[in-house]
């Protein structure tokens, strides 16, 4: 028996998500749903459960392709998956991963592989990196393209880092994620994901810049929104799960050979809990 019941939402179907309407929600104090999203089925489930916004996200290297990292996505791979999503989604906001290599170059370099990505349907593009590119962001926005950040863990720099680790953890470590966020806010990035970054630096992170919508990934419970990996959240993805993952397709504590919930049972119960502060359970899931 489920402590929260998940029914589908009885309400009319919403109007298509924009960026200032995201804003209302989260200025309202809403917390924004995002989830992965690699294909026309999956856009239109994603949906159907309210999931604000829909992340083509370069982990469709690990699960969709078998890689062992983002790196070989390319440009191409990110374009066709965006183009599924795009042709089946109706409400969610649509962002798009700028794969490995697409636009660390010059801004130009940046700006052609965004407009490829928007062509095939992407409303936004996000893109790893802080004061190093913020000129970038700069440049993009300054011709239309709206762009979300990515900060802490990166894992197209994951050799360079070191592993999947959480970062941001020692004082210099923290001050830098802060003054490259600060970077991009002031760059008019709308949009911040942090990935594996300790509670408290997402909190003062989100609350220094109200402008800029903060998306959590193993960030605590203090950012505008929360993101996870579509597979990770269905109870997909082998190997030990990260401590910030939950599987809502299990009830949290119920026996192993309980019955299960149906994707679209667990997809609606991720939306509802993300909007209610269930999830994520700060002593379960942060750091
Ligand atoms: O590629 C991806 O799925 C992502 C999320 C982990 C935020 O960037």
């Amino acid at each position: 028996m489920s402590v929260h019941p998940v029914e589908p939402s009885a309400a009319a179907p919403r109007p298509a998500l924009n960026l200032p309407r995201l804003r209302d929600m989260a200025a309202r104090g809403e917390k924004l749903a995002m989830v992965t999203c690699y294909d026309a089925t999956f856009a239109q489930l994603l949906d159907a459960a309210e999931v604000d916004i829909q992340l083509v996200g370069d982990s469709l290297g690990n699960v969709v392709q078998g890689q062992s990292s983002t790196l070989p996505v390319t440009l191409e791979h990110m374009a066709y998956h965006t183009a599924c999503v795009a042709r089946a989604k109706r409400q969610a906001w649509l962002v798009t991963d700028m794969p490995f290599g697409s636009y660390e170059a010059s801004p130009q370099q940046a700006f052609e592989s965004a407009a490829a990505l928007m062509r095939a349907g992407a409303q936004m593009v996000k893109i790893e990196g802080g004061g190093d590119i913020a000129h970038t962001v700069r440049f993009l926005v300054d011709r239309g393209i709206p762009v979300c950040g990515h900060l802490g863990l990166t894992p197209q720099r994951v050799h360079a880092l070191g592993g999947f680790r959480i970062q941001g953890r020692d004082e210099a470590a923290a001050a830098q994620l802060k003054a490259d966020a600060a970077a991009l806010a002031q760059a008019g990035a709308a949009m911040l994901v942090l990935e594996l970054v300790p509670s408290a630096l997402a909190r003062e992170i989100t609350q220094a810049h109200p402008e800029m919508m903060t998306i959590g990934i193993g960030a605590g419970a203090g950012t505008t929104g929360q993101v996870l990996v579509l597979h990770d959240l269905l109870g997909l993805t082998s190997g030990k799960r990260p401590r910030f993952v939950r599987d809502f397709t299990r009830e949290p504590g119920s026996a192993a050979d309980a019955p299960g919930l149906s994707v679209a049972q667990a997809l609606r119960r991720y939306v509802v809990d993300v909007k209610a502060g269930r999830f994520p359970d700060e002593a379960v899931h942060g750091y």
